[in-house]
Parts: C-alpha cells; sequence; structure tokens
C-alpha cells in the first residue's frame, strides 16, 4: 500500500497513530543532527521529522525538491505549531522511508509566490500544476462545472455531445481548418461554438440540451481569449426571452451559492444596450461602481437624441468643444485635489496610441463650493457649477471632459472611467454585480465590405416589431456616408448578453425558426442563395419540418472561473492553456507534419511569404 493518509488529513486526533504518506518532497531543512521534509500532494502538506537514526540512510539515498517519497512513521504532536496549515499542529516521526523517484532541480520553486517567469512556468505546465495556487484554480474550475451540471440536470437539460469536425459557423471569428485523408482537398471546420447543431436538437424535439463544450477560433488572443476555450451552451425550445432570462440568472446564482457561498439576493439588472453605450459607453459595462458618463454633447444620429444640453458648453469659442463632434463628461469622487502631476499623468494615458485622446478638460469641484478649472478662461464660475450640476459631481469631485470624434471619446471615456475606478478602489474582486445587456442591434455595418454583418450571428431573431422593417426595406446601403440612416441601423435583435463586473460572461439570443426569415437574414448579410444553400442548406431544410420557436445561450466557462477566482486571466483557469500567440510551448504546437502526412493528405506545401 503505498499510503494510509493523504499529506493534508492528519490532525492531533491522530497523534501517536502509525501512518504511510507519498508525495513530492517540498522543502527539507536540516537543524543539527536532525532533518525536516515538508511533504506534498494534491490534499496539503504534512511536516515530517527524521530523526539522526536515519541520517545514514539519508547520507546514502539523499533527498532533493520534488523527489517522490513514501514515509512510515507516527503521528506526533508538535512543539512548534503552524496556524497556517490545517496540518501545522502535527508531524510525523519517521521510522523508514523509500525514495520512489527522483527528480532533477525544478526550473522554479513549486510554491505560491514562485520566482519563475510565465513563459517558464507554461513551458514546465506540468511543474506549475503542482503549485497550490493553481491547483485551487482548477478546482475552482471543477466546482462550477458541477454547480453547473447539478443544476441544469434538475432543469431537465440533457447533456448531447456534438460534432468537432464540422463545416463552418460564423461566430464573427476565422475557422480553424482540418484536411480530410478520405475526401483530399476538402477540409472540416472545428466549432466555433455548436450554435447550428443545438438548433437542430431543438428541431429533433430535445427541448432543453446543454454541453460544457470546447469551441475553436482563430482570433487575436487578448487575457479574456484562447484560440481553444470552453463554453457553458444551452439551448431551449418553447421559450421566450424573459424564460431565458429568468433560468439562466438562476444558474449563474446557484453557480454563487455553490462554489462562493454567496446568496445573491439582489434583482439582476437590466439595461438596453442604447442605455449601455449612453451611460457607460460600453455594451458591457462594470456596475460595481457609479461615474456614470454625461453626455455634454453627441452627434443626433448616433444614437436617438436623448436630452441635448449642449448649450452648456457651447457659446464661449471654445474651439475644442465647438468643433467636438461628442464631449463626454464623468466625475471622479472625492479628487479635486489631484495635482498637476496627476491630472498630467491622466492626460498622458489618454494620449497613449491605444486611446488616441488629443488632450483632457478637468473641473475641480472644491469642498468650500468653488470651482477650478483647465477651461477658467472659457467659463465662469456659474457656467462651471452649471457643467458640475449636470454631471452630478459634488463638492471634492474631480470632472474629466472628453472631446472628439464620437465612437473613439466614447470608448476612451469609458477606458477612462474603468481606469479611475480601479484607482480608486471602486472595481473590488469580491463583489459581483450581474447585469443583463438587452435590445442590442440585430446588425453591425461593415464598412471595409459596404455591407452589414451579423452582431451576434445569422441565426438571431429580429425583435417582432422590426420584422416588417427588415422584410420590406432592400438592405443594400446606397450611401456608405449615411449607413446610419439605412433602416436595418435600428433594428434590434431579440439577444441578450451577461455581464458580471465588467466582462461579457455569456451571450445568446431567440432564434430565427421560419425558413423565410431565415433566408431574408442570410440575403441582407449578402449571401445569395446558392451561397446560402451551400453553406447551410441543412439549416434551411430543417426548417421546413416543423422547426419550434427556441433560444439559448452560452457561457464562457473560462471567464466565469476567472472572475469567480479573481483573476484577469483566463489560462490561470485552464490546465494547458496557449500563450498569446496561439502556441502551446510546452508541447510545441503547432509545429510541421511528416512529408508522409502531407503525401497521404494530397496537399503540397508552398508557403507565401
Ligand atoms: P458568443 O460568441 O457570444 O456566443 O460566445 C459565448 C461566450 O463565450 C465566451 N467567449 C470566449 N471565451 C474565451 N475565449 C474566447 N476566444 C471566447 N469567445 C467567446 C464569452 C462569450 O460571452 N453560439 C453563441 C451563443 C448562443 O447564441 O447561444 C456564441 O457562441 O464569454
Amino acid at each position: 500500500m503505498f499510503r494510509t493518509h493523504t499529506c493534508g488529513e492528519l490532525r492531533l486526533t491522530d497523534v501517536n497513530k502509525a501512518t504511510t504518506l507519498s508525495g513530492w518532497v517540498q522543502t527539507i531543512r536540516k537543524f543539527g543532527s536532525i532533518t525536516f521534509v515538508d511533504l506534498r500532494d494534491r490534499y496539503g502538506i504534512t511536516q515530517l521529522l527524521f530523526s539522526e537514526t536515519l541520517n545514514e540512510k539519508l547520507e546514502a539515498s539523499p533527498l532533493g525538491r520534488e523527489f517522490v517519497l513514501q514515509v512510515h512513521g507516527t503521528v506526533n504532536e508538535r512543539s512548534n505549531k503552524n496556524n497556517h496549515m490545517p496540518t501545522g499542529e502535527i508531524e510525523i516521526l519517521i521510522n523508514d522511508f523509500t525514495v520512489l523517484n527522483k527528480s532533477i532541480t525544478p526550473p522554479f520553486t513549486i510554491q505560491d509566490d514562485t520566482d519563475g517567469g510565465d513563459d517558464l512556468r507554461m513551458k514546465y505546465r506540468f511543474l506549475d500544476l503542482r503549485r497550490q495556487a493553481v491547483r485551487k484554480n482548477l478546482e475552482l474550475r471543477y466546482a462550477v462545472g458541477r454547480s453547473t451540471r447539478n443544476y441544469l440536470h434538475e432543469q431537465q437539460f440533457m447533456d448531447i455531445e456534438t460534432p468537432f469536425l464540422i463545416k463552418s459557423t460564423p461566430e464573427g471569428a476565422r475557422d480553424f481548418v482540418v484536411p480530410s485523408r478520405m475526401n483530399p482537398g476538402q477540409f472540416y471546420a472545428l466549432p466555433q461554438s455548436p450554435q447550428t447543431f443545438k438548433q437542430l436538437l431543438m428541431v429533433s424535439g430535445y427541448d432543453r440540451y446543454y454541453q460544457i463544450v470546447k469551441c475553436f477560433r482563430d482570433e487575436d488572443l487578448r487575457s479574456d481569449r484562447q484560440p481553444e476555450f470552453t463554453q457553458i451552451d444551452c439551448e431551449m425550445t418553447f421559450v421566450d426571452q424573459e424564460d431565458i432570462l429568468n433560468m439562466f440568472e438562476n444558474l449563474i446564482k446557484r453557480i454563487f451559492k455553490d462554489v462562493k457561498n454567496i446568496d445573491y439576493n439582489d434583482l439582476v439588472e437590466r439595461m438596453t444596450w442604447e442605455n449601455a453605450m449612453w451611460t457607460y459607453g460600453n455594451d458591457k459595462p462594470d456596475i460595481r461602481f457609479g461615474m456614470k458618463l454625461c453626455n455634454l454633447k453627441f452627434p443626433a444620429h448616433t444614437f436617438p437624441a436623448q436630452n441635448d444640453i449642449s448649450n452648456l458648453i457651447s457659446g464661449v469659442d471654445f474651439k475644442v468643444f465647438d468643433e467636438a463632434e461628442t464631449v463626454i463628461a464623468i466625475a471622479a469622487p472625492g479628487c479635486s485635489e489631484y495635482t498637476r502631476k496627476q491630472t498630467d499623468e491622466l492626460t498622458e494615458w489618454l494620449k497613449r496610441p491605444q486611446i488616441g485622446m488629443k488632450g483632457l478638460v478637468y473641473i475641480k469641484c472644491n469642498t468650500d463650493g468653488t470651482f477650478k478649472s483647465s477651461v477658467d478662461k472659457f467659463y465662469n464660475e456659474e457656467k462651471l457649477k452649471a457643467i458640475a450640476d449636470a454631471v452630478n459631481a459634488k463638492a471634492g469631485d474631480l470632472i474629466l471632459i472628453l472631446a472628439g470624434a464620437e465612437e473613439r471619446t466614447r470608448k476612451a471615456t469609458s477606458e477612462l472611467r474603468l481606469h479611475l475606478g480601479q484607482q480608486l478602489g471602486l472595481r473590488k474582486i469580491d463583489e459581483f454585480k450581474l447585469l443583463w445587456v438587452l435590445d442590442f442591434p440585430l446588425f453591425e455595418y461593415a464598412e471595409e465590405d459596404n455591407r452589414w454583418v451579423a452582431r451576434h450571428h445569422p441565426f438571431t431573431s429580429p425583435k417582432p416589431s422590426d420584422i416588417a422593417t427588415m422584410i420590406n426595406n432592400n438592405p443594400v446601403i446606397e450611401n456608405a456616408a449615411e449607413y446610419l440612416k439605412h433602416p436595418y441601423a435600428n433594428i434590434k435583435a431579440n439577444a441578450y448578453d451577461m455581464v458580471l463586473n465588467g466582462n461579457e460572461i455569456g451571450g445568446g439570443s431567440i432564434r430565427i425558426f421560419q425558413k423565410e426569415l431565415q433566408q431574408k437574414m442570410f440575403a441582407a448579410l449578402g449571401m445569395d442563395e446558392h451561397e446560402q444553400q451551400h453553406k447551410f442548406g441543412f439549416l434551411l431544410g430543417a426548417f421546413e419540418y416543423g422547426a419550434p420557436p427556441h433560444g439559448g445561450i452560452a457561457f464562457g466557462f473560462d471567464r466565469l472561473c476567472s472572475i469567480l477566482g479573481g483573476s484577469e486571466s483566463i489560462r490561470d483557469f485552464i490546465a494547458f492553456p496557449k500563450n498569446n500567440s496561439g502556441r502551446d510551448v510546452m508541447i510545441d504546437a503547432p509545429s510541421s507534419i511528416d512529408e508522409k502526412q502531407f503525401e497521404e493528405l494530397q496537399i503540397k506545401l508552398d508557403l507565401k511569404d
């Protein structure tokens, strides 16, 4: 028997018990003639005490870090207790030991504050995975998966696998493709999601489907994106949007409870996409804190005009504002005493190419009720106060104003808000705020091709009230500069995103289930009948056989885990992730393949420079 207990198990109540443990050597400390070893396994760390009677054997068979060791001994109460570890009140007095395997010196220390850099830890991921911090992340991931499965099972969802070797499913990224040996010159695509299959399962009458499933997308990587990632993918029949929102906010609440022991009793907030853009400049707002955007001036065509207050800033011949398409302000709470250096730093931060603003205007709302601004030359005290009132700024706040082209300025203000929220400690990692963003536009304008693309995906239905607009108008955009005036620009989708602390953790929609409307949708996206048949003939065909109304959602499983675990990066929650160039540096993939494999595939490699 390799062990009677694990390294995380023994306590004071076990004193005097005989025990056999097996694990890895974490540390070795010599004190005169005795040796202390910390032995580690998945369950914890236990201190071992080798008395001098074992010194001869230790000399003959020396121990080293990460050696695999089996020890026999007796549980003993420690004189020097360690309250920071569960086994800290005991140690094992060793009678005998066996080195089960040796280890060469690991390239970094296997502990929470390891000395290994990112790249090194990725190359030796199997060692990195030994660290408690990483193991805790994977345990959390497992717990989220278990909770998800329990809930969905109770709600009668059925886990059904769908294929990986398929035909392209458009989810907005590039496909990964796999050549077919048996069909030379032809390729499978790996699924960007199981979207069309889950819809077909609804046509087949399975009613409630789910899958915790790998998806593959060839897109630019960021800390919250991997080329292969996991979704909690769900679909339901005979449901409207309200049914879906209820079902899945309860899933997330259940995960909060099971995994974090959090009772999320608050109502999950809902916000239209338009409102999110207006008040946060972002379609996935972090609503843990305020600092809402105040639109001092905006192009009327961008969103249906709201409450025009541009008179507050006009009429003083301040060209920066007069010439800007958009002027947006936010109030940073309690920051009126920011120094020149601090406001300069913010300005520099905004001028970086990623943000691309030209400058920053500020108004300090002093605690004595006076105002001091970078534009005192143009705006008198009375005008500054009127702006402060509009921005809802209080005495002690610092108003920051950005001006420029609509899209860039809105995005920059949103970034500035998040940056300040972080700096001011308003984005607490142990606070969780859920939000549904609703009523997205159905279409997005693709400038390079002067055509419409689906904002979510082509299977998303328009709001019932917008179906007539879609059917009765020609999708062609005659005047690219005025695409926003095209009736399609205002069509809203039956789509929803779930946002957690400023991250899009899930998205879905009520689907189109009538063949004619689906064809109209494909046509609106510029697909002629031939292309529709070639790409989606199977789906259009299925819709002819009594397709029921249906809808669904998919959650980013890795993302959800990383937020619950308080980390920015989803990589920390994936056992074997890829780096930012999409490489697995441990196994060295992607890599070239054998000449023979090319031959079998009847493919000749002729790389373009
Ligand atoms: P969508 O494309 O919005 O919807 O994806 C659903 C969720 O998956 C997560 N996600 C990612 N996570 C890590 N790396 C990536 N590259 C990545 N891309 C997306 C996000 C996102 O919210 N078929 C539809 C769902 C549906 O309509 O039911 C779909 O895939 O958290």
